[in-house]
Protein backbone atom coordinates (compact mmCIF):
# COMPACT_ATOMS: atom_id res chain seq x y z
CA UNK A 1 0.00 0.00 0.00
CA UNK A 2 1.74 3.62 -1.28
CA UNK A 3 2.11 5.65 1.31
CA UNK A 4 -0.24 9.08 0.35
CA UNK A 5 0.41 12.31 2.45
CA UNK A 6 -1.97 14.55 2.30
CA UNK A 7 -1.62 18.45 2.41
CA UNK A 8 -1.71 19.63 5.72
CA UNK A 9 -5.73 21.81 5.55
CA UNK A 10 -3.98 25.41 6.83
CA UNK A 11 -1.34 24.88 3.84
CA UNK A 12 -3.62 23.57 1.36
CA UNK A 13 -5.84 26.77 2.13
CA UNK A 14 -3.25 29.27 1.79
CA UNK A 15 -1.67 27.68 -1.30
CA UNK A 16 -4.98 27.87 -2.89
CA UNK A 17 -5.71 31.30 -2.29
CA UNK A 18 -2.20 32.32 -3.53
CA UNK A 19 -3.25 30.23 -6.70
CA UNK A 20 -6.80 31.96 -6.89
CA UNK A 21 -5.11 35.49 -6.91
CA UNK A 22 -1.90 34.45 -9.21
CA UNK A 23 -2.19 36.93 -12.20
CA UNK A 24 0.13 34.16 -13.92
CA UNK A 25 1.25 30.89 -12.74
CA UNK A 26 4.44 28.22 -13.79
CA UNK A 27 4.55 25.14 -13.13
CA UNK A 28 8.08 24.11 -12.99
CA UNK A 29 8.28 19.66 -12.67
CA UNK A 30 10.65 16.84 -12.18
CA UNK A 31 10.53 13.24 -12.09
CA UNK A 32 8.25 13.54 -9.04
CA UNK A 33 5.23 14.24 -11.00
CA UNK A 34 5.64 11.10 -13.20
CA UNK A 35 6.26 8.82 -10.30
CA UNK A 36 2.93 8.08 -9.40
CA UNK A 37 1.90 6.75 -13.02
CA UNK A 38 4.55 4.30 -12.63
CA UNK A 39 7.40 5.65 -14.37
CA UNK A 40 10.65 5.54 -12.39
CA UNK A 41 12.44 9.16 -11.11
CA UNK A 42 16.12 9.07 -13.22
CA UNK A 43 17.80 7.48 -10.64
CA UNK A 44 15.32 4.97 -9.72
CA UNK A 45 15.73 3.56 -12.97
CA UNK A 46 18.70 2.23 -12.17
CA UNK A 47 16.91 -0.62 -10.59
CA UNK A 48 18.07 -4.26 -11.01
CA UNK A 49 20.73 -4.77 -13.79
CA UNK A 50 21.01 -1.06 -14.38
CA UNK A 51 22.32 -0.60 -11.21
CA UNK A 52 25.98 -1.77 -12.22
CA UNK A 53 26.30 1.44 -14.63
CA UNK A 54 26.77 4.95 -13.71
CA UNK A 55 23.52 6.45 -15.02
CA UNK A 56 25.65 9.83 -15.76
CA UNK A 57 27.60 7.53 -18.32
CA UNK A 58 24.54 6.05 -19.84
CA UNK A 59 22.83 9.49 -20.24
CA UNK A 60 26.06 10.94 -21.87
CA UNK A 61 27.79 11.98 -25.37
CA UNK A 62 30.70 9.57 -23.85
CA UNK A 63 28.61 6.78 -22.97
CA UNK A 64 26.86 6.69 -26.43
CA UNK A 65 30.31 7.02 -28.56
CA UNK A 66 31.73 4.18 -25.93
CA UNK A 67 28.60 1.62 -26.19
CA UNK A 68 25.23 2.75 -28.24
CA UNK A 69 23.69 -0.56 -28.34
CA UNK A 70 23.74 -0.21 -24.36
CA UNK A 71 22.42 3.29 -24.67
CA UNK A 72 19.74 2.97 -27.00
CA UNK A 73 18.54 -0.59 -25.14
CA UNK A 74 18.49 1.48 -22.27
CA UNK A 75 16.15 4.65 -23.94
CA UNK A 76 13.76 1.94 -25.49
CA UNK A 77 12.93 0.00 -21.88
CA UNK A 78 12.09 3.55 -21.05
CA UNK A 79 10.20 4.49 -23.86
CA UNK A 80 8.07 1.14 -23.62
CA UNK A 81 7.79 1.77 -19.87
CA UNK A 82 6.28 5.40 -20.91
CA UNK A 83 4.20 3.78 -23.49
CA UNK A 84 2.74 1.47 -21.01
CA UNK A 85 2.05 4.17 -18.27
CA UNK A 86 -0.83 6.60 -17.87
CA UNK A 87 -0.89 10.28 -17.06
CA UNK A 88 -2.10 10.47 -12.71
CA UNK A 89 -4.43 13.12 -11.25
CA UNK A 90 -1.64 15.31 -10.83
CA UNK A 91 -1.20 15.56 -14.72
CA UNK A 92 -4.65 15.91 -15.11
CA UNK A 93 -4.99 18.94 -12.34
CA UNK A 94 -2.55 20.70 -13.98
CA UNK A 95 -3.90 20.04 -17.59
CA UNK A 96 -6.87 21.12 -16.54
CA UNK A 97 -6.24 24.65 -14.90
CA UNK A 98 -4.14 25.05 -17.83
CA UNK A 99 -6.65 24.89 -20.02
CA UNK A 100 -8.30 27.43 -18.07
CA UNK A 101 -5.19 29.87 -19.57
CA UNK A 102 -4.01 30.33 -15.76
CA UNK A 103 -0.47 28.20 -15.71
CA UNK A 104 2.13 27.25 -17.98
CA UNK A 105 4.50 24.38 -17.84
CA UNK A 106 8.38 23.87 -18.11
CA UNK A 107 8.88 20.67 -17.31
CA UNK A 108 12.47 18.71 -16.67
CA UNK A 109 10.80 15.38 -17.74
CA UNK A 110 11.08 13.84 -21.07
CA UNK A 111 8.21 11.87 -20.98
CA UNK A 112 4.66 12.75 -22.64
CA UNK A 113 2.50 12.40 -19.56
CA UNK A 114 1.70 15.88 -19.73
CA UNK A 115 0.58 16.15 -23.23
CA UNK A 116 -1.06 13.26 -23.39
CA UNK A 117 -3.13 14.55 -19.93
CA UNK A 118 -4.17 17.13 -22.44
CA UNK A 119 -1.61 20.57 -21.49
CA UNK A 120 -0.27 22.28 -24.58
CA UNK A 121 3.00 23.65 -25.25
CA UNK A 122 4.38 22.31 -22.78
CA UNK A 123 8.29 23.38 -22.75
CA UNK A 124 10.31 20.34 -21.98
CA UNK A 125 13.94 21.54 -20.82
CA UNK A 126 15.47 18.24 -20.91
CA UNK A 127 14.35 17.08 -24.14
CA UNK A 128 11.77 14.72 -25.12
CA UNK A 129 11.91 11.11 -25.32
CA UNK A 130 10.43 10.19 -28.45
CA UNK A 131 11.70 13.07 -30.41
CA UNK A 132 13.87 10.85 -32.10
CA UNK A 133 16.97 12.43 -34.30
CA UNK A 134 19.59 11.22 -36.42
CA UNK A 135 23.01 11.70 -34.45
CA UNK A 136 24.83 12.43 -37.45
CA UNK A 137 22.25 14.78 -39.31
CA UNK A 138 19.97 15.94 -36.68
CA UNK A 139 16.98 14.38 -39.48
CA UNK A 140 14.17 13.89 -37.15
CA UNK A 141 12.67 9.85 -36.73
CA UNK A 142 9.25 9.71 -34.71
CA UNK A 143 8.41 6.82 -36.41
CA UNK A 144 11.17 4.35 -34.79
CA UNK A 145 9.36 0.68 -34.05
CA UNK A 146 9.33 0.09 -30.51
CA UNK A 147 9.41 -3.36 -28.72
CA UNK A 148 7.52 -3.96 -25.44
CA UNK A 149 8.82 -3.32 -22.40
CA UNK A 150 9.52 -6.57 -20.78
CA UNK A 151 11.01 -7.64 -24.58
CA UNK A 152 14.11 -5.32 -24.33
CA UNK A 153 17.49 -6.58 -24.54
CA UNK A 154 20.50 -5.89 -22.58
CA UNK A 155 21.96 -3.72 -25.56
CA UNK A 156 20.11 -2.99 -29.07
CA UNK A 157 21.64 -1.45 -32.08
CA UNK A 158 19.65 2.03 -33.00
CA UNK A 159 18.25 2.33 -35.86
CA UNK A 160 20.21 3.77 -38.64
CA UNK A 161 18.86 7.42 -40.34
CA UNK A 162 17.05 7.04 -43.91
CA UNK A 163 18.51 9.74 -45.01
CA UNK A 164 22.44 9.53 -43.98
CA UNK A 165 22.67 5.76 -42.70
CA UNK A 166 24.03 7.65 -39.20
CA UNK A 167 22.74 6.02 -35.63
CA UNK A 168 19.65 7.34 -34.41
CA UNK A 169 19.73 8.77 -30.61
CA UNK A 170 16.98 9.58 -28.22
CA UNK A 171 15.79 13.53 -28.41
CA UNK A 172 16.89 14.15 -24.79
CA UNK A 173 19.47 16.49 -23.55
CA UNK A 174 22.52 14.43 -22.29
CA UNK A 175 24.87 15.31 -19.17
CA UNK A 176 27.59 17.77 -20.60
CA UNK A 177 25.20 19.06 -23.75
CA UNK A 178 23.35 22.24 -23.98
CA UNK A 179 19.74 22.60 -22.96
CA UNK A 180 17.82 23.41 -26.34
CA UNK A 181 18.13 27.33 -26.50
CA UNK A 182 14.82 28.24 -27.78
CA UNK A 183 13.30 25.85 -24.29
CA UNK A 184 15.65 28.11 -21.93
CA UNK A 185 14.74 31.25 -23.63
CA UNK A 186 11.30 30.68 -23.62
CA UNK A 187 11.05 29.27 -19.73
CA UNK A 188 13.38 31.48 -18.41
CA UNK A 189 10.70 34.74 -20.31
CA UNK A 190 7.83 32.76 -18.38
CA UNK A 191 9.71 32.41 -14.97
CA UNK A 192 10.41 36.50 -15.31
CA UNK A 193 6.82 37.14 -15.79
CA UNK A 194 5.41 34.82 -13.14
CA UNK A 195 4.13 35.47 -9.79
CA UNK A 196 3.85 32.12 -8.53
CA UNK A 197 5.89 28.63 -9.14
CA UNK A 198 4.52 25.66 -8.04
CA UNK A 199 7.31 23.44 -8.00
CA UNK A 200 6.52 20.06 -8.28
CA UNK A 201 8.15 16.58 -7.96
CA UNK A 202 12.12 17.95 -8.07
CA UNK A 203 15.04 17.37 -6.59
CA UNK A 204 16.25 20.27 -7.66
CA UNK A 205 19.80 19.52 -7.80
CA UNK A 206 20.51 19.79 -11.75
CA UNK A 207 21.43 22.58 -13.16
CA UNK A 208 20.84 25.40 -15.04
CA UNK A 209 17.24 23.92 -14.55
CA UNK A 210 17.42 24.51 -11.08
CA UNK A 211 18.02 28.24 -11.17
CA UNK A 212 14.72 28.82 -12.48
CA UNK A 213 12.90 28.45 -9.35
CA UNK A 214 15.58 31.45 -7.87
CA UNK A 215 14.98 33.74 -10.86
CA UNK A 216 11.09 33.49 -10.15
CA UNK A 217 11.99 34.49 -6.36
CA UNK A 218 14.50 37.67 -7.35
CA UNK A 219 11.76 38.60 -9.78
CA UNK A 220 9.22 38.95 -6.77
CA UNK A 221 7.39 35.44 -7.45
CA UNK A 222 5.81 33.24 -4.30
CA UNK A 223 7.03 29.32 -4.41
CA UNK A 224 4.80 26.47 -3.63
CA UNK A 225 6.55 23.23 -3.45
CA UNK A 226 4.54 19.54 -3.85
CA UNK A 227 7.30 17.19 -2.48
CA UNK A 228 6.65 14.26 0.12
CA UNK A 229 10.37 14.98 0.96
CA UNK A 230 12.62 18.50 1.30
CA UNK A 231 14.80 19.21 -1.74
CA UNK A 232 17.35 21.51 -3.06
CA UNK A 233 14.44 24.06 -3.34
CA UNK A 234 12.43 23.00 -0.04
CA UNK A 235 14.12 26.90 1.32
CA UNK A 236 14.13 28.81 -0.93
CA UNK A 237 10.42 27.82 -0.98
CA UNK A 238 7.50 30.19 0.90
CA UNK A 239 5.15 26.96 1.57
CA UNK A 240 6.28 23.38 1.08
CA UNK A 241 3.44 20.97 0.71
CA UNK A 242 4.57 17.72 2.14
CA UNK A 243 2.76 15.36 -0.34
CA UNK A 244 2.42 13.80 -3.53
CA UNK A 245 1.49 15.49 -6.91
CA UNK A 246 -1.40 13.00 -7.42
CA UNK A 247 -2.33 13.80 -3.42
CA UNK A 248 -2.11 17.42 -3.37
CA UNK A 249 -2.65 18.76 -7.18
CA UNK A 250 -6.38 17.98 -7.86
CA UNK A 251 -6.92 19.75 -4.22
CA UNK A 252 -4.43 22.86 -4.76
CA UNK A 253 -6.04 23.45 -7.93
CA UNK A 254 -9.74 22.61 -7.29
CA UNK A 255 -9.51 20.01 -10.32
N1 LIG B 1 5.13 13.47 -5.83
C1 LIG B 1 5.96 14.55 -5.76
N2 LIG B 1 7.30 14.45 -5.66
C2 LIG B 1 7.83 13.21 -5.62
C3 LIG B 1 7.04 12.03 -5.69
C4 LIG B 1 5.63 12.21 -5.80
N3 LIG B 1 4.82 11.14 -5.85
N4 LIG B 1 7.88 10.94 -5.63
C5 LIG B 1 9.15 11.43 -5.54
N5 LIG B 1 9.12 12.78 -5.53
C6 LIG B 1 10.24 13.71 -5.46
C7 LIG B 1 11.45 13.19 -4.74
O1 LIG B 1 11.36 13.49 -3.36
C8 LIG B 1 12.58 13.99 -5.41
O2 LIG B 1 12.79 15.21 -4.72
O3 LIG B 1 10.67 13.92 -6.79
C9 LIG B 1 12.05 14.28 -6.80
C10 LIG B 1 12.74 13.50 -7.90
O4 LIG B 1 14.07 13.95 -7.96
P1 LIG B 1 15.04 13.42 -9.15
O5 LIG B 1 14.95 11.94 -9.24
O6 LIG B 1 16.36 14.07 -8.93
O7 LIG B 1 14.36 13.98 -10.48
P2 LIG B 1 14.50 15.43 -11.09
O8 LIG B 1 14.61 16.45 -10.01
O9 LIG B 1 13.41 15.58 -12.07
O10 LIG B 1 15.92 15.30 -11.86
C11 LIG B 1 16.25 16.38 -12.71
O11 LIG B 1 18.15 15.10 -13.47
O12 LIG B 1 18.49 12.90 -13.75
C12 LIG B 1 18.42 14.11 -14.45
O13 LIG B 1 17.70 14.73 -16.62
C13 LIG B 1 17.28 14.08 -15.45
O14 LIG B 1 15.45 15.64 -15.71
C14 LIG B 1 16.20 14.90 -14.77
C15 LIG B 1 17.02 15.85 -13.89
Amino acid sequence: MALVLAPRVSDSARARAWIVEARAIVVFSGAGLSAESGIPTFREAQTGWWARFDPERLASPRGWEDDAALVWAWYVSRMARVREAMPNAGHRALAHTAYAGKLSLVTQNVDDLHERAGCRDVVHLHGELFAHRCSACGKGHADVALPSSRAVPERLEPPGCTQCGGRIRPGVVWFGENLPATAWERAAAMTAACDLMLVVGTSGVVQPAARLPVLAKRHGARIIEVNPQASALTDLADLHIAATAATALPILLDA
